[in-house]
């Protein structure tokens, strides 16, 4: 469920009128809902009501700091995979105790902020990184906590570029190795390795392949307590799916996956982890964008639209569908098949092929759905376009929580070096 519904004939995002939106910030922009985050954020957490479990979102699917704080105040900690998602997150107001760092090429500078500034959990994926992890804790006289995350070898039926659970993936330990791995953690005094860690990708639709990966972790952690390590946690990553089509595809509630966690690691009484990151914020936001032209071409028509492939690439890079919908609602049934595409020099650059929408003009308004995770986060500034812009509502007020950049702002992150400028080049 979200927030963006019509209202008398306009698309509102909570109790605010996109089209007013748009004529304060200008367009493309993204739009987010407080009350969505927050409905979301407990939306999991009550699946699990009465368990040891936390939440830390996935900063990497939104990273704002006003939708970091957002879900902080809902009890929510973080899933960082950088030193700047570190950042992020301890600016925005998360308990260094409520992170957990994520990812398989982390350098020794990120470990030794993340080990100095005190977070709970290392996820370690592979041995070199563990070595480097318990040399920079031991110079700092400091024990680093860590989950080994191991890759299952399962398949998680999800788009190619985003799984991560199989054995050919870089992701994690092979869970064949990761005893091994476990063995000799467990002969390094400053790490103590309190915990197992599995993510196998992201959009899963089905619970059939995290039960065969929680199922795997649950025998995986049975046989580490026999070999004598103390695991007492669980990370049992992200990856729920979200419906990116209405209500044509419904993936699993929050509450059958709970059952699904309970049925396969719930003997082990360990505290859990999770770390959603689309589940939590993909609905939750939206990009709204303005038609520049209709075109005619020869066998289709093209509503070219001022959002592009450098805004939102997840339909040009993971064939993503979203939902488009017009900002002013339909007053009849007449509907015309566009391709809606960018001002970017790209074939590639498209929000959506052979669509099917009511008819638009000039200057109409629209809303891409479900583009809270994963867009603004991988918009970039390709063709010299400005990054595009975001703003949360709350209620009946809205914030631009980050501005548009001018292009002064903009041209000023280059330099021309002395020897392209004649006139001082000559007075070095
Ligand atoms: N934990 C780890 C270790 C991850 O790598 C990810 C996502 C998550 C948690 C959160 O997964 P989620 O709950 O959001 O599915 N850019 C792609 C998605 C990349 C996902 C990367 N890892 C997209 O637009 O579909």
């Amino acid at each position: 469920m979200n927030h963006f519904e019509y209202q008398n004939g306009q698309l509102c995002a909570e109790g605010v009128s996109v089209a007013d939106m748009a004529a304060e910030v200008g367009t493309p922009f993204y739009c987010y809902s407080s009350a969505t985050l927050a409905r979301h954020a407990r939306v999991f957490l009550d699946a699990f009501k009465g368990q040891p479990v936390r939440l830390c979102y996935s900063v990497k699917a939104n990273s704002n700091l006003a939708v970091i704080a957002t879900l902080a105040a809902e009890g929510a900690g973080a899933d960082i995979v950088s030193g700047g998602e570190l950042r992020r997150a301890l600016a925005a107001g998360i308990e260094p105790s409520q992170i957990v760092f994520s990812g398989v090429g982390k350098t020794a500078s990120e470990l030794a902020f993340a080990l100095e500034v005190g977070i709970d959990q290392f996820n370690v994926e592979s041995e070199p990184e563990l070595e480097l992890l318990a040399k920079l804790a031991a110079e700092r006289n400091l024990v680093a906590k860590i989950a080994i995350r191991v890759n299952p070898d399962v398949d998680a039926k999800t788009h190619e570029k985003i799984a991560t659970g199989k054995a050919e993936n870089k992701f994690g330990i092979s869970w064949k190795r990761a005893p091994a791995v476990y063995a000799h953690a467990a002969e390094l005094p400053s790490i103590a390795a309190i915990g197992i860690d599995v993510h196998i990708g992201s959009q899963l639709t089905s619970l059939e392949p995290f039960e065969a990966a929680f199922k795997r972790v649950a025998s995986m952690v049975e046989q580490l307590r026999r070999e004598g390590h103390a695991i007492s946690r669980i990370d049992m990553g992200g990856g729920l799916g979200i419906p990116y089509r209405g209500d044509n595809d419904i993936p699993p509630h929050p509450d059958e996956y709970a059952a699904l966690v309970k049925r396969t690691v719930g003997r082990l009484g360990c505290e859990l982890t999770f770390e959603p990151g689309r589940m939590i914020v993909g609905n939750a936001g939206i990009l709204v964008s303005r038609v520049i032209y209709v075109k005619e071409g020869d066998d289709r028509t093209f509503l070219i639209v001022d959002a592009a492939m450098n805004d939102l690439i997840r339909p040009t890079l993971y064939e993503a569908f979203h939902e488009i919908l017009p900002v002013e609602e339909p007053s009849d049934d007449e509907r015309v098949t566009y391709d809606i595409v960018g001002p970017v020099c790209e074939t590639g650059d498209y929000m959506a092929k052979a669509r099917s929408l009511p008819r638009l003009k000039a200057g109409d308004l629209i809303a891409i759905m479900s583009a809270g995770a994963y867009g603004a986060v991988q918009a970039s500034t390709y063709n010299t376009r400005p990054l595009v812009p975001e703003v949360l509502v709350h209620g009946d007020e809205f914030a631009v929580i980050r501005a548009r950049p001018d292009y002064d702002e903009i041209l000023r992150q280059d330099k021309i070096p002395l020897w392209l400028q004649p006139d001082k080049s000559s007075t070095r």
